[in-house]
């Protein structure tokens, strides 16, 4: 079978990890994916928004299955194009997308079909959006409509950062058409969890659960970023929490998007919040979370090619979806100055037979050499019986990993072992 994987980053290298334990996978593409992805599939430099060529390189390479990972391509529409020539592929169509691509969408739905959120408003004109942040409760979240590359969220702690937050992304468009309207809403408290979900629009399997860790610096300090790590399984994802969550959240949202003549195919992740009203969504995305996907892959038992073509023929509940009885941590080494400023062309060395796998992010190929090319340059997992032992074993193989001015959280699961020991 030939592989394609639309993306670039540590969740491809991941994903494309996992593809490559089937034994009939005899190549996988890589689309424009980067230096460090390079050692286990074939890049080619087409962008991943560039859906056109995305389409035309599938069709003549005679691809057999396509995997479109980022959320812009999904967004744009690429799973519809790529199977208009008869390619099938994992991810939404682009109108399920939108779940993702419009938070005033997916608020509007969960407001109508009873899922639990927070309260909010939506607002597409900026006086009135103006005139209501003056007695809105204070903290509040203000939301860009569309895509704004993880950015599009502020938390304001006073009236004058919400007012600023409104004239920025309304009146001078930070994020372009992204910002013609905006979400205000109600400032909920309590644990993030992310899950994963694999779905055919009949059947929800959620994946081990996993916690994010945003910020740049130790104790959830400094700005927020893309991510600087993972754990999983998610402590505060107990039971009796999976249990809500699926009568209260999984299932129904699943069944809205289908009411919605919007059937939802692939991994649709769900950013709750544990408050104490109980789980609530923060967030969907229309795609594997990334860092949350380079610990949960790894986790991962059953066949992923396997489990990813039951949810294209739409034959999930026939089949079983195992993830192993263990811990993955996953410590994201960065360029100093991320997520503002940072310098790049640094050397990689990475050493044979790390007890840890490294899943590359922000690198490129050069004279041989491997070099910084991003903020997030990669992700090291490593997968134990114990939380703590996945740590350990995680910052461990780190230290044997060298590029100049690398930096990392040093307390990635900190916090989840503490909330085990409670
Ligand atoms: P998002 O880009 O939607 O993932 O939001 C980024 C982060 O903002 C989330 O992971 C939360 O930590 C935080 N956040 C978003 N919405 C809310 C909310 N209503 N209340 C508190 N925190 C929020
Ligand atoms: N880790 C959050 C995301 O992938 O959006």
């Amino acid at each position: 079978m030939k592989l394609l994987v639309v993306g670039g980053g540590g969740r491809e290298h991941a994903i494309i990890s996992k593809l490559k334990e089937k034994k009939n996978v005899e190549k996988i593409y890589v689309l424009p994916g980067n230096g460090g992805i390079a050692k286990d599939a074939e890049c080619v430099n087409i962008s991943a928004t560039d859906i056109d060529s995305i389409v035309k390189f599938a069709v003549d390479s005679g691809i057999d299955y396509a995997v479109v990972a980022p959320d812009d391509p999904l967004v744009l529409g690429c799973v519809d194009e790529l199977e208009a020539k008869g390619i099938p592929c994992f991810g939404p169509r682009k109108n399920a997308a939108i779940i993702e691509g419009s938070k005033v969408f997916s608020k509007n739905l969960m407001k109508k079909y009873g899922i639990p959120t927070a309260e909010y408003e939506v607002f597409d004109d900026s006086a009135k959006a103006l005139e209501y942040v003056k007695t809105a409760p204070i903290p509040t979240v203000i939301k860009a409509d569309g895509l704004a590359l993880g950015k599009g969220v502020i938390i304001a702690q006073t009236r004058e950062e919400a007012e600023n937050a409104v004239k920025s992304i309304m009146n001078d468009k930070q994020f372009g058409k992204s910002g013609d309207k905006i979400v205000i809403e109600e400032f909920l408290t309590g644990p993030e969890v992310s899950v994963l979900s694999f779905t055919d629009g009949k059947t929800v399997v959620p994946m081990v659960s996993s916690m994010d860790h945003k910020r740049a610096g130790d104790n959830d300090t400094g700005l927020n970023t893309g991510g600087m790590g993972t754990i999983a399984p998610n402590p505060y994802y107990t039971k009796a929490v999976a249990d809500e969550c699926m009568e209260k959240i999984f299932l129904p949202t699943i069944k809205a998007m289908n009411a919605e003549g919007r059937t939802f195919k692939g991994c649709l992740y769900f950013g709750l919040m544990i408050t104490e009203n109980g789980p609530k969504v923060i967030e969907y995305n229309c795609r594997f979370g990334d860092p949350e996907t380079q610990v949960v892959l790894p986790l991962l038992e059953s066949d992923l090619l396997d489990v990813m073509t039951a949810v294209t023929e739409e034959r999930l509940s026939d089949i079983e979806v195992k993830f192993r009885n263990e811990f993955a941590a996953c410590v994201v080494m960065a360029s100093k100055g991320y997520p503002v400023k940072y310098d790049k062309g640094f050397e990689i060395t990475i050493p044979e037979n790390l007890e840890a796998k490294v899943f590359v992010a922000g690198a490129k190929l050069e004279n041989g050499k491997l070099l910084t090319s991003g903020g997030r340059v990669l992700g090291v997992t490593a997968t134990a019986d114990t939380l703590k032992n996945a740590i350990d074993k995680a910052y461990n193989e780190v230290k044997k990993i060298h590029f100049d001015n690398a930096f990392f959280r040093s307390d990635i699961g900190a916090r989840a072992l503490k909330a085990l020991e409670e």
